[in-house]
C-alpha cells in the first residue's frame, strides 16, 4: 500500500564530488559544468571548508593526473593525487566521510575504465582487477573511509574487500557503483575527468539502458560479494529502477546526479527556462522519493545553502 508519507531532503542525505588535480596552481572552472572545479591538491582544503560549513557530510573524490598510461599506473602509484587529497582531507576534517572513486578512466592514455594490453581492444579482466585492488588500497592507507569502484569490472568488489581485508582495513567500506548505466548523461564528467575513451564506448562494461533485470542482479552481485552501499546511476532517467532496487533490497542505496543532469538544469537556468533553486529542488526530492538514502550531486554545496536560509 502506498503510503502518504512526504519526501524531505536533508543535507546529511548528500554527497558532494570534488576534483583534485595533480600540481598546484589555479582552480579550473569546468566549462560544460559551470560552478564546478577542478581543484589543485593546495586548494582542497579551502574548499572542503566551506562545504564542512554548510553541513556536508561526505565528499566524493575524482583523482584528475597530469601523466597517463596504457595501464594506468598513475592512479596506484606512491603519493598518487587521490591518496594525496585523502590524506590532507581526514587530517584536517576528520569526521567528513571521505569516499573515493575507483576506476582507470582518468588514468588510462585510451580512457577506458580498466587496463588494454598492447595488441588488444577490450579489457584485460584480471590485470584490471590488480589494478584497482591497488588503487583501492593506496586510498584505504591514506584514511578513505570509502572506496568506490566504478569500472564495472565484474568481481571487482569482491576482489576490492578481500585485498582491504587482507591489508588490516577490515573497516574501510565500499561503495559499489552497482548499476552503472552506459549513460549519454556522463559527457561533461568526462571533460571535468578528462576521460572520453579515445576508441570504441564503454557499452561492454556498463549496462544498457533498456534493461532493468541487469541492473537488479548487478545490485545483487555487489550486495553478496561486500558491497556497504550499493548505487544507481544515473539518477533522473533511472528513477523507476532505484524505486526496484529501494523495494528489493535492504543495503543503503545511493542515486548519483550526474554532469549531464547538473548540465542541463545549469544551462536552462541560464536560459531564463526555470528557476534553479526550485528545478534543483523538485529534482532532489523525486530521487529520494523514489527511494535512495544517499544522493550524490554537483548541486549540494548550493542544496545545503538554501536549506539553512528556510
Ligand atoms: C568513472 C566515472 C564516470 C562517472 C563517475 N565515475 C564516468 C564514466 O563512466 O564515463 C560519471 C559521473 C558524472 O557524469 O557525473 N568511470
Amino acid at each position: 500500500m502506498l503510503k502518504n508519507k512526504k519526501t524531505t531532503i536533508s543535507v546529511k542525505d548528500l554527497v558532494y564530488p570534488l576534483f583534485v588535480r595533480e600540481g598546484i596552481g589555479i582552480c579550473e572552472e569546468i566549462p560544460s559544468m559551470p560552478g564546478i572545479y577542478r581543484f589543485p591538491l593546495d586548494a582542497i582544503a579551502r574548499e572542503t571548508r566551506a562545504l564542512v560549513k554548510l553541513g556536508i557530510g561526505a565528499v566524493l573524490l575524482f583523482g584528475v593526473p597530469t601523466g597517463k598510461s596504457r595501464e594506468g599506473s598513475e592512479a596506484y602509484k606512491k603519493d598518487n593525487v587521490a591518496a594525496k587529497a585523502v590524506t590532507k582531507l581526514k587530517r584536517k576534517f576528520p569526521d567528513l566521510t571521505v569516499m573515493t572513486d575507483v576506476c582507470l578512466c582518468a588514468y588510462t592514455s585510451h580512457g577506458h575504465c580498466g587496463v588494454i594490453l598492447p595488441g588488444c581492444r577490450t579489457i584485460a579482466h584480471k590485470t584490471t582487477l590488480d589494478a584497482l585492488c591497488r588503487m583501492a588500497l593506496s586510498h584505504a592507507e591514506a584514511g578513505a573511509d570509502y572506496v568506490a569502484p566504478s569500472a564495472m569490472a565484474k568481481g571487482q568488489v569482491w576482489a576490492i574487500r578481500r585485498a582491504l581485508d587482507a591489508h588490516g582495513f577490515k573497516d574501510t567500506g565500499i561503495m559499489g557503483y552497482s548499476a552503472k548505466y552506459a549513460s549519454n548523461f556522463y559527457g561533461p564528467f568526462r571533460d571535468a575527468a578528462n576521460s572520453s575513451p579515445l576508441f570504441g564506448d564503454r557499452s561492454a562494461y556498463q549496462l544498457g539502458f533498456s534493461n532493468s533485470a541487469s541492473a537488479m542482479k548487478e545490485i545483487a552481485a555487489d550486495i553478496r560479494e561486500g558491497a556497504d552501499i550499493v548505487m544507481v546511476k544515473p539518477a533522473l532517467a533511472y528513477l523507476d529502477i532505484i524505486r526496484e532496487a529501494a523495494n528489493r533490497f535492504r543495503a543503503p542505496l545511493a542515486a548519483y546526479n550526474v554532469s549531464g543532469e547538473y548540465a542541463m538544469v545549469k544551462h536552462g537556468a541560464k536560459l531564463g527556462l526555470w528557476n534553479e533553486k526550485k528545478v534543483v529542488l523538485e529534482i532532489i526530492t523525486s530521487i529520494k522519493r523514489a527511494g535512495a538514502d544517499l544522493v550524490i550531486t554537483y548541486h549540494a554545496k548550493d542544496i545545503a545553502k538554501w536549506l539553512k536560509e528556510r
